[in-house]
C-alpha cells in the first residue's frame, strides 16, 4: 500500500539525518581537540581525578595580555558564566576559552560574537579571541543538551 512506501521513505530520511548529524559531530569535535593533553584533562573530569585546571575551572592568566578561561559545562550550567559567577575578562586582551563537558554534548557560544563551538565529552573545545569593547555579554548553549537545555546560559563580563 502506499502507506507503507511513504513510512519507508520518511525512515529513511530520519536515519538519514541522524547519520549525517552524528557524522557532522565527529568531524566537528576532532578537529577542536586540544593534541596538548586536552584529551586527559577532559577525561580527569569525567573520572573525577584530581590535578587538572578543571577541577578549579576559572580565568588564569597565561602571560602578558593573554588569558585562558577553562570552563566546564554539564546539565545545566557552565561553571563558570551560569548564575551569579559569570566569566570576567579584561578588554583588548587574548582570552582562550577551554571548554569541556561533564557529562553530554553541550554548545558555548558568546553573543555578537564569533566565539561558537560544540563541547563534548572527553575532550577539549579552544576558541581565542579579543574583545575589543568591555561590556556583559551573553553565553548560551546552542546544543540540545536535555530538558532544561534552553535555559542554560551565563554571561561573559569584558571589563
Ligand atoms: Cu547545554 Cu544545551
Amino acid at each position: 500500500r502506499f502507506e507503507k512506501v511513504w513510512l519507508g521513505a520518511a525512515l529513511l530520511l530520519i536515519v538519514g539525518f541522524i547519520a549525517t548529524v552524528a557524522y557532522g559531530s565527529v568531524g566537528v569535535g576532532v578537529a577542536m581537540v586540544d593534541d596538548s593533553g586536552g584529551q586527559i584533562n577532559a577525561q580527569a573530569v569525567q573520572s573525577g581525578n584530581t590535578g587538572t585546571q578543571f577541577d578549579d575551572p576559572g580565568v588564569v592568566r597565561e602571560g602578558e595580555d593573554h588569558y585562558a578561561v577553562y570552563v566546564v559545562a554539564r546539565q545545566f550550567q557552565f561553571v563558570p558564566g551560569s548564575g551569579d559567577d559569570p566569566i570576567r575578562v579584561p578588554a583588548d586582551a587574548k582570552v582562550t576559552f577551554r571548554v569541556t563537558s561533564a557529562d553530554v554534548v553541550h554548545g558555548f557560544a558568546v553573543v555578537e560574537t564569533n566565539i561558537n563551538t560544540m563541547v563534548i565529552p572527553g575532550q577539549v573545545a579552544e576558541v581565542s579571541a579579543r574583545f575589543d569593547e568591555p561590556g556583559t555579554y551573553g553565553l548560551v548553549c546552542h546544543e540540545y543538551c536535555g530538558a532544561a537545555h534552553h535555559t542554560m546560559g551565563g554571561s561573559v563580563e569584558v571589563v
